[in-house]
Parts: structure tokens; sequence; C-alpha cells
């Protein structure tokens, strides 16, 4: 009786929470992209590249979205749906462990046939280990993104979850070693400027925390 109480609890907040829209579209957009793949180059390797590729530059978009987050909220004070914003963060970052767990497993398995990545040229076998421990800390990163792990780890949750940051530069060397369409000026342009206001507003953020905290011990 308890138990089916606090499910209905659980189920009813998620529905209410912005949480619950966005699992809702991170599960069609994979269906979506899959459809459209096979739809417009009907199967083969060919579908399968543009799905990896699909997912692959999602899961850049949901790390990019949750990383401007926070400046956002810390330039933007009177921003309506704050709170939805911040709610949010956390369900974005797993969208973003999502696509890149699905870009790898159909990238290793479906395109390159579970090859052994030591048989594979130097410049590949480099881009797999540094696509891999991005991939590893996403999904850390994801599988501890929930109220109780926040509880359980303490400090050691802020530490965990500051890796997002080499992650973010793994998945641009990453991507600077194989991306086919990394290197092209339209989206070099749209990676570079999303990158520095990612870096930019992380450090506004920072500095504006430190100039908070003595005012905020002077008024105390
Ligand atoms: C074990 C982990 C990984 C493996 C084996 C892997 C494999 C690959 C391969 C083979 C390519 C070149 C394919 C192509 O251009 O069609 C590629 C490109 C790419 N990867 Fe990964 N990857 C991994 C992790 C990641 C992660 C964690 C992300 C994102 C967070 C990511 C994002 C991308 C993107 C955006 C491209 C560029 C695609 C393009 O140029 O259109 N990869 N990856």
């Amino acid at each position: 009786m308890y138990n089916m109480n606090s499910a209905k609890k659980i189920i009813r907040t998620w529905i209410a929470g912005v949480r619950f829209y966005i699992a809702i579209s991170i599960a069609l957009i994979t269906l979506e992209v899959l459809w459209l793949s096979e739809t417009l180059y009907g199967g083969g390797s060919l579908a399968t590249i543009r799905l990896e590729e699909s997912y692959g530059w999602l899961s850049i978009g949901f790390l990019s979205v949750a990383l401007l987050i926070g400046p956002t909220l810390t330039v933007f004070k009177r921003l309506p749906g704050r709170r939805q914003l911040f709610e949010a963060r956390r369900l974005i970052g797993i969208g973003a462990a999502w696509f890149a767990l699905l870009h790898s497993l159909i990238t290793y398995i479906a395109q390159f046939k579970s090859v052994n990545p030591l048989d594979l040229p130097l410049t590949y076998q480099r881009a797999f280990l540094v696509g891999l421990f991005a991939l590893i800390i996403l999904l850390a990163l994801a599988a501890t993104s929930f109220n109780r792990a926040f509880r359980a780890m303490g400090i050691w949750w802020f530490r965990l979850h500051r890796l997002v940051y080499v992650a973010a530069a793994l998945v641009v060397v990453h991507v600077a070693l194989i991306g086919v369409h990394a290197k092209t000026a339209p989206v070099l342009a749209a990676f570079g400027s999303v990158g520095l206001l990612i870096i930019g507003g992380h450090l506004y953020r920072n500095q504006s925390r430190k100039l908070a905290k003595p005012i905020q011990k002077e008024v105390l």
C-alpha cells in the first residue's frame, strides 16, 4: 500500500514537472531520427552512418544546452520559467548521455562490425579512446543525476559533476580527429560560437560567484 502510494506520488510529480516532457521528447526524437534515416536512405550502410552521426550531434546539442543553462540563470535573474529551466538541466544531461551511447554503439557494432580497435589506423584508435572516456563520464554523470545520489555523495557529487568540462573537451578532440562534417565551415562556425558562449558564460558565472561571496559576508 505504502509502495503504491509513493509510486503514484512519484508519477504525479513527474507528470507535473518539466522533466516528464523532456523524457518524452528524447524518446520521440530517438524514434524520429531512426525513422528518418531509414526512410531517406532506405536502410543499408548510408542509413547507419547518418543515424550514428545524427545521434552524435544530438548528444553535443543536448550537452551544450545543459552547459548553457547555468550561465543563463546567472545572467537573466528575472527570466520567466527559471525553476523549470533548472529542473530541466538534469534530464537534458541524461539526454546527452543517451544519444552518446546510441552513437557509440551503432558506430562500433553496426558500422565497424565490432572490430578490434587495435586493427584500426592510429587516428581512429585515438579518437575511439577519447570518445570512450567522454562516454564513460557522461554515463557516470547521468547515473548520478538523481536526488538520492546527490544526497548520498555529498561533496563528491560536485567533484564528479565537474568532470562534464573534461567530457566536453574530449568530445571536441574526438570530433576534430574523425568527424567528417565537423570540418566544414558552417559546422566549425556553429561549433566555435557555441563553444565560446559556453566558456564565456561559465567564466562570467564563476566571477560573479566570487564577487558575491564577500558581499554576502558583509551583509551578514
Ligand atoms: C566509444 C565511444 C565512441 C565511438 C566508438 C565513436 C565513434 C565515432 C566515429 C567512427 C565517428 C566518425 C563517423 C562519421 O563521421 O560518420 C564519430 C564521429 C562523431 N562522434 Fe563519436 N564515437 C564515440 C563517442 C562519442 C561521443 C561520446 C560523442 C558525443 C558526445 C560523439 C560524437 C560524435 C560526433 C558529433 C561525430 C561527428 C559526426 C560527423 O562528422 O558528422 N562520439 N564517432
